[in-house]
């Protein structure tokens, strides 16, 4: 189709066609995700639906992450299956642009558009704000990349969150609040597909949130690369930091629980230790990634804190929250990591004892210090490392679920469950509970016993059904 009549379509089609689709996938973190929704909230005023098929999308973003070998990989597994899709849609006379965003976007644009001719749109994680823009070039010109990172700030040209696009999503929202990282972890590639760390200011994210709120979002997860190192400027024109920003959501109408993710051991200061003990709507669960548990290791890779300095950090917000869920990121087999090593990570594991956790075995990553680093560990050891970690760190999950059989939890339902009459939502912890319940309980929160352990889930039954208007900020400690 030429681009004349592609525009002409847009204006003169009858209306059961004049909406285009959208389907985007997104790999990697939680900012991904969010991502997501923002370019959806983009394209919306475009007349982009989504859609979750993506053989009946006129437009296709592979939203992309490069943490990892295996995640930057999936890029070029996934554009294969896609051009099949293309093809059989050029057959039926439908174009589809294929677009890839997020970190691999950012990191090897270049080389995607070199090898991936069925590419018509490249956007870095800092530029997804022109996506109307460079899909029409690409409809003009065939095919257009952008990773720069802009001297304007991409939030200033985002679009407010639609409802539409809120309304796909649920009880439960991300917010980004900040993004991109200085510390520069010698294995990470973060510093570098999303650049500086920079903070959004106050009123913008109340804002957000408020709009969030509005739609029907009980809960908010205020989400960075390096969250609790957020200084945005507030209304005052002082710099806010997290415990000062959360305790403003916290007063938005209808947002009854807050979480943040994901967080820095150096910046977990006083006050945000003690909101965990000071403010109700504050979700009793913390995600504080610790890498390893070797001061050797951890010096290599640049964290800046000992496995000491975690545990103590551990131990003031217990003080703090002593029924806090606790959750981490964990990587065997960074290079010169020695048995005796291992060993500590373990140790530390078992001291702590975790609800929850990730554990990666390392990929080297292009440009990053520890890919040039000497002591590689083979890969048979790195993948026995992982699979004793990841033993130890089920059974304190399973536990840690076991432990819960028995307590009233409110639990915020999030959408229907596995069988039919089944509702699913999230414990005050994070933890998956399954109920048997009216789906009118979906968007609100209300108190559950918790009768039993599926393998990563929990079951439990509603304690009474209140009024959903009733239950608005009834967020109790269990
Ligand atoms: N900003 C967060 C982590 C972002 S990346 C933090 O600083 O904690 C998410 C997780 O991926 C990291 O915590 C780390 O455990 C893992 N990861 C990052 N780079 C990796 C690599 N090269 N190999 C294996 N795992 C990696
Ligand atoms: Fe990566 Fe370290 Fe920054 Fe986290 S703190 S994003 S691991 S460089
Ligand atoms: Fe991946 Fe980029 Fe997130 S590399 S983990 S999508 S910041």
């Amino acid at each position: 189709m030429s681009d004349l009549t592609q525009e002409k379509s847009r204006s003169a089609a009858p209306p059961a066609r004049a909406e285009k689709r959208v389907h985007i996938k997104s790999f990697g973190c939680q900012m991904n995700v969010y991502d997501a929704t923002r370019m959806a909230d983009v394209l919306a005023p475009e007349g982009y639906a989504e859609t979750d098929n993506a053989a009946e999308a006129d437009l296709v973003i592979l939203n992309t992450c490069h943490i990892r070998e295996k995640a930057a990989e999936k890029v070029y597994s996934e554009l294969g299956r896609l051009r099949v899709i293309k093809d059989e849609r050029a057959e039926q006379g439908l174009s589809t642009m294929l677009t890839v965003a997020g970190c691999v976007a950012q990191a090897e644009g270049a080389e995607i558009m070199r090898r991936a001719p069925v590419v018509d749109v490249v956007v870095g994680p800092q530029s997804y704000h022109r996506l109307p823009t460079l899909i029409d070039q690409a409809r003009t010109k065939r095919r257009a990349i952008d990773t720069d990172f802009p001297e304007e700030d991409k939030f200033d040209h985002l679009p407010g969150p639609s409802r539409q696009v809120i309304a796909r999503r649920g009880a439960s929202a991300f917010l980004t609040v900040q993004e991109g990282c200085d510390k520069f972890c010698t294995f990470c590639v973060v510093p570098y597909t999303r650049g500086a760390e920079v903070s959004r200011p106050v009123e913008r994210i109340l804002a957000e949130a408020r709009e969030l709120a509005a739609a029907g979002v009980r809960e908010v997860t205020l989400i960075g690369q390096n969250v609790n190192a957020y200084h945005g400027r507030g209304p005052d024109g002082t710099d806010w930091t997290l415990a000062h920003l959360a305790r403003a959501v916290a007063e938005v109408p209808g947002i009854a629980r807050i979480r943040y993710s994901t967080s820095h051991p150096r910046d977990m200061d006083d006050d945000l230790i003690a909101l965990h003990r000071d403010l109700a709507a504050f979700m009793p669960y913390l995600h504080l990634p610790v890498q390893s548990g070797a001061d050797r290791i951890l010096a290599a890779m640049n964290r800046k804190h000992t496995a000491d300095d975690y545990r103590r950090i551990i131990d003031r917000v217990r003080q703090a929250r002593p029924d806090i869920a606790l959750s981490s990121d964990f990587i065997v087999g960074f290079p010169g990591e020695t048995e005796a090593d291992f060993n500590e990570t373990m140790r530390l594991v078992a001291d702590i004892g975790f609800a929850s956790a990730f554990s990666f075995k390392y990929s080297a990553r292009p440009g990053t210090p520890a890919a040039d680093m000497a002591d590689k560990v083979p890969e048979a050891e790195a993948s026995a490392r992982l699979s004793a970690l990841q033993a130890l760190l089920t059974e304190q999950q399973k536990a840690f679920n076991a432990a819960s059989v028995g307590r009233t939890v409110d639990v915020l339902f999030e959408k229907a469950g596995r069988h039919p009459g089944q509702i699913a939502g999230k414990s005050p912890y994070l933890q998956a509970v399954q109920v048997n319940g009216p789906a009118a309980l979906v968007g609100t929160i209300a108190p559950v016993r918790l009768t039993g352990i599926a393998t990563f889930s929990l079951f439990g039954d509603l304690i009474n059904t209140p009024e959903p208007a009733a239950n608005l900020g009834m967020e109790t400690h269990a």
